[in-house]
């Protein structure tokens, strides 16, 4: 079968994808359920209709393009990923798993084949955390990993319920709907970029996804007492700003303390409370995103954080607070799909390397319920959830072409 992917098509694709962001270019901001995701859910349903996939949405906005398999009674082969995309993002992550794979499909269609297994192309609703506080929404759903009565009780950045929020948007079935049927799908694979620097670096063009890191975040809080900046005396404060610095920095070194690359934790948002420049911080809102391939490791991190919050607490006289939001176990990929893309990499004469996915994806949620694997393509410098992000044409028709055959393998 000659397969060829349409990488000029596939880049406009892109690029309009990316015009549909609450900032303009270079910066995607697309939130899910704003107006710029719902523009371009209706784009993508728009390009799935007009290659003959049959599309369905959920009640939670996940929508599955698909193409009937020759044997009904066969379960399907699925692809895809996710197209929110956090403030001040680029264009490539998680589209590029989208678009990728309904080029994917289309690259199959013109050469002539026909799939025995059904293949579904998924687009997942909230895999970044931006909205609700949580990622892989989703996925999480489809998967039973977070109980539909737990996810109505999650509120966006407003304070606004997650059933009034997708109702608005248009999706207001019972979340007990969304969980997947068992051996719904027989394999799952995900094209996404690399969003570190490896492949690059090491001049291979595919990367083949071993396992995903363990994702852990909470919410952290530190409330000391307030006062006028000029009047209260440095030895009667309880600055809960200064006491928050302390434990960004003890996050940063539980993280170091392990000595293995794997692991990493990042405090990467902080809300001081009231503010104002003469005004001694009462209160300091942290968020805490702890990952690592080794779940015991990962915890031990954890620990240590605590521990490091209790002993700042005690010596500064402010309340440390943590609120665990998700801690999730690692995923590891099948060996069957693996081999599949490996397969695919070698007839095509693409040089890859298997590796591990340090961020982490829908495919951690969907290996509860599939077979998974994923395919990673190199990005410059290893950069992402930046405006600069980039991964290059060839690079991206070279992950489709070896998704193409991977899903053709796997779907008979
Ligand atoms: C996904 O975007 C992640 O934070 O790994
Ligand atoms: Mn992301
Ligand atoms: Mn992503």
């Amino acid at each position: 079968m000659q397969i060829t992917v349409h990488h000029g098509q596939l880049l406009e694709e892109l690029k309009t994808l990316a015009s549909f962001s609450s900032e303009p270019s270079p910066v995607v901001t697309r939130v899910v359920f704003t107006e710029a995701d719902r523009k371009a859910r209706a784009y993508l349903k728009q390009l799935c209709a007009e290659a003959g996939l049959q599309t369905r949405e959920d009640a939670v906005g996940n929508t599955f393009f698909r193409w009937p398999g020759t044997d009904a009674t066969l379960a399907a082969v699925g692809t895809g990923s996710h197209i929110d995309a956090i403030p001040n993002a680029g264009m490539y992550d998680g589209t590029v798993g989208v678009l990728g794979g309904l080029e994917a499909i289309r690259s199959l269609q013109r050469a002539g084949y026909a799939p025995k297994r059904p293949i579904e192309l998924l687009l997942f609703t909230s895999e970044e955390p931006t909205r609700f506080g949580i990622g892989c929404l989703g996925s999480r759903l489809l998967a039973g990993a977070t109980a539909p009565g737990a996810a109505q009780q999650l509120k966006d950045t407003d304070g606004k319920g997650l059933d009034e929020v997708r109702s608005e948007a248009g999706f207001a079935g019972q979340l007990e709907d969304v969980l997947l049927p068992v051996g719904h799908y027989e394999y799952f694979v995900e094209l996404h970029i690399e969003q570190g620097p490896l492949l690059e670096r090491e001049g291979i063009s595919i990367g083949i996804v071993t396992n995903i890191a363990a994702p852990a975040s909470l919410r952290m809080e530190v409330e000391g007492e307030g006062g006028h900046a000029g009047a209260l005396l440095m030895p009667d404060r309880h600055d809960a700003l200064a006491a928050a610095a302390e434990v960004i920095l003890a996050v940063e070194a539980a993280a170091k303390s392990t000595g293995v690359v794997d692991t990493v934790a990042t405090v990467g948002m902080c809300d001081v409370f009231p503010g104002a420049v003469n005004s001694v911080p009462s209160r300091v809102r942290l968020s805490l995103d702890v990952r690592d391939t080794d779940l015991t490791r990962r915890d031990r991190v954890l620990s240590q954080i605590e521990h490091a919050c209790n002993e700042v607490a005690a010596r500064r006289g402010v309340r440390v607070a943590l609120e665990f939001l998700n801690a999730d176990a690692p995923a590891v990929s099948d060996a069957r799909i693996l081999d599949a893309i490996a397969g695919a990499c070698a007839a095509h004469g693409i040089s890859s390397k298997r590796m591990v996915s340090r961020a982490y994806h829908d495919s951690l949620f969907m290996s509860r319920v599939s077979p998974m694997a994923m395919v990673f393509i190199p990005c410059r410098n290893g950069v992402s959830h930046r405006p600069d992000e980039y991964a290059s044409p060839e690079d991206i028709a070279r992950g489709v072409l070896v998704l193409a055959q991977t899903l053709a393998e796997l779907a008979g």
